[in-house]
């Protein structure tokens, strides 16, 4: 293909302004796929989309365009992912075409996360398109929006194409926009092959199947290539491009953009930004870049029923095969007993692994305190990354310990600015930058990761009543004065609630522990000390006082049934529940203790 009639792009919008949809229309508009497949079609990706969870690229496609000019260009649409713990495959991804489109929502606006990809775009230099979509609606504001465009972002909106991806106004101006303002791709086609590793998934039929974007030379069937990163070598099984069913091709010039399988074991063994070359012929160097995805944040999962521990390895092997940048080890908890030590990009990842153990795997799960990765510096000069309060050495041998912030870009209506701004302070957050845009703010806070872990999300959007968007990257380590806090119940120290704390945050955060703890656990036959400690001393103190009578006394004696029932119930909730020692403690304890009101 001439380099000339070929269009690379992206699509950057926050959540719910209408990626799919419109990527959907581009699609028909097309005749990618013909009318009557279309359903079809859409119903393979969505199959394609549960089982590739949450790295999902079924919207990337190759689609033919006969545009005005008569020519016809082959436009190349890589979907990116819309998550936040995914900046690094985002920015990669962008780095593989030269333009995007930026869509907004016209009755809404611009929202933190289009921000933040729109900035990554940019660094990527790329070209943008602005649409503003849903002119549909009555609610609809395109000439507000476009001037919050240009305040906000800075870029110019006074030719933004104005559509509807639901009824299909304006999608011609789009694929003309397209080819008309979006560059071409270069590079050289005699050059040594160089091209870039975009995104891989595992395919139930065809095993690891890896998109790539060429930047010079030719790839061909057959072919054995080098990956630059790993030094893994492989042979091409097979070469395709995405229309969007894959469709067998025999060679990706520069430019060009598609998919190849090597009979590659795990989506482990292929990493995105890796640079892919010839074995005989390589490149020089490897693209700019790279690095590897290093999770940041690590949780235990333990099965409820113990007797569930072999069928959790399985479901979280699955799942690792499919997402590289999950990790886990085993771990073995005093009070837990055998489970899974895993590390994830972020908070938002964890919680996608662990309602997919759940859901669908049907497996209870206890998910310990998240913590994040703690730079430990020794007395003795060495350095120990800790990944799990309970590995936390003796204070007296530390010199001092560092923990990684970020930077969190977060949009509001002015009328809940106050609250976000107190939110932010009390957790630690140092303002960067506060600017307005009409009737919303732009906040940027150096946060700590810890104090954002355990429910920033959802104090976030209950203070702003779900008007708020958030963003983040990570920003660095930092020294602070941070201590391990363990929590006693009836004496016994219960390790998956320990957690690392500011020390002037510590006895806030032990007291609202206990007094959760308090409500959490259900009261024994005896009285249940609720400590929270540092080190030997005990900064909080809950008692839970003993119950009086058992549950089935309240039934008059001839009413076997109903006690019978009772006691069932009883059953059910007790394997629910973990023994400390004498005291049983709910599933839920283990979450709603760490939230903080
Ligand atoms: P995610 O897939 O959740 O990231 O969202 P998205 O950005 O892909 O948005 P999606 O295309 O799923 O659209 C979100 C909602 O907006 C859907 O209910 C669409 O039907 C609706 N929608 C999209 N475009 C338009 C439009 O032009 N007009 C109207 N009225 N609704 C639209």
């Amino acid at each position: 293909t001439d380099l000339s009639h070929i269009r690379n792009f992206s699509i950057v919008a926050h959540i719910d302004h209408g990626k799919s949809t419109l990527a959907d229309r581009l699609i028909q508009l097309t005749g990618t796929v013909a009318e009557r497949d279309m359903k079809e079609q859409l119903l393979d990706a969505m199959d394609i989309e549960r089982e590739r969870g949450i790295t999902i690229k079924a919207n990337s496609v190759r689609i033919e365009y006969p545009a005005k000019d008569g020519r016809t260009y082959t436009l190349n649409l890589i979907d990116t992912p819309g998550h936040v713990d995914f900046a690094y495959e985002v920015s990669r991804s962008m780095r593989a075409v030269e333009g995007s489109l930026l869509v907004v929502d016209a009755t809404q606006g611009v929202e933190a996360q289009t921000l933040a990809n729109v900035y990554t775009a940019i660094d990527a230099d790329h070209e943008i398109v602005p649409v503003l979509n849903k002119i549909d609606l009555p609610a609809a504001e395109p000439e507000r929006i476009a001037e919050q465009i240009e305040d906000v972002i800075g870029i110019d909106a006074s030719d933004a194409c104005l559509i509807s991806a639901k009824t299909g106004i304006g999608i011609p101006d789009v694929l003309e926009a397209i080819v008309k303002r979006l560059p071409a791709p270069t590079g050289d086609r005699d050059a040594p092959l160089k091209a870039m590793l975009v995104d891989s998934w595992y395919d139930a039929y065809l095993g690891v199947v890896v998109m790539i974007r060429v930047m010079d030379g030719v790839i061909r069937k057959g072919d054995n290539i080098l990956m630059m990163q790993t030094g893994a070598r492989y042979g091409v099984d097979k070469l395709a491009v995405l229309r969007p069913k894959m469709t067998d091709i025999a060679e990706l010039g520069p430019g060009e953009i598609g998919v190849l399988t090597a009979s590659i074991k795990q989506v482990r063994d292929t990493r995105v930004g890796d640079t892919i070359t010839h074995q005989k012929k390589p490149c020089d160097k490897p693209l700019p870049g790279f690095k590897p995805s290093q999770p940041v944040v690590f949780c235990g999962l333990f099965p409820v029923d113990n007797a569930e521990f072999e069928d959790l390895r399985t479901a979280i092997e699955k799942l690792a095969l499919n997402d590289a940048s999950f990790t886990y080890e085993m771990e073995t908890s005093a009070a837990l007993g055998f489970g899974f030590r895993c590390g994830f990009l972020g908070l938002l990842h964890l919680e996608v692994i662990r309602d997919r153990i759940e859901r669908e795997y049907d497996i209870e799960l206890i998910t310990t305190a998240p913590s994040v990765v703690y730079k430990v510096h020794m007395r003795d000069g060495t350095e120990i990354e800790l990944h799990n309060p309970a590995d936390m050495p003796d204070p007296a041998t530390v010199d001092h310990i560092d923990e990684p912030r970020i930077k969190a870009t977060i949009m509001v209506p002015d009328e809940y600015l106050g609250d976000v701004l107190k939110l932010c302070q009390d957790r630690r957050g140092i303002q960067l930058d506060l600017t307005y845009a009409g009737a919303r703010a732009m906040a940027v806070y150096d946060l700590p990761l810890n104090e954002v872990v355990f429910d920033f999300y959802d104090r976030l959007k209950s203070v702003t009543k779900g008007y708020a968007s958030f963003d983040y990257q990570l920003y660095g380590y930092r020294t602070d004065n941070l201590v391990k806090m363990s929590v006693l119940v009836n004496e016994e120290p219960v390790d998956a609630l320990s957690m690392m704390v500011h020390r002037d945050r510590a006895e806030m955060r032990g007291r609202a522990m206990c007094e959760k703890l308090k409500e959490l656990i259900p009261r024994h036959m005896f009285k249940i000390p609720i400590q929270a400690a540092i080190g030997g001393r005990v900064i909080a103190r809950e008692t839970l006082s003993a119950m009086r009578k058992d549950v089935t006394a309240k039934c008059y004696g001839g009413d076997a049934t109903r006690k019978k029932k009772l006691l069932e119930k009883q059953k059910a909730g007790k394997k629910k529940m973990r023994q400390f020692g004498k005291v049983d403690i709910p599933q839920e304890a283990f979450i709603n203790a760490l939230k903080m009101d």
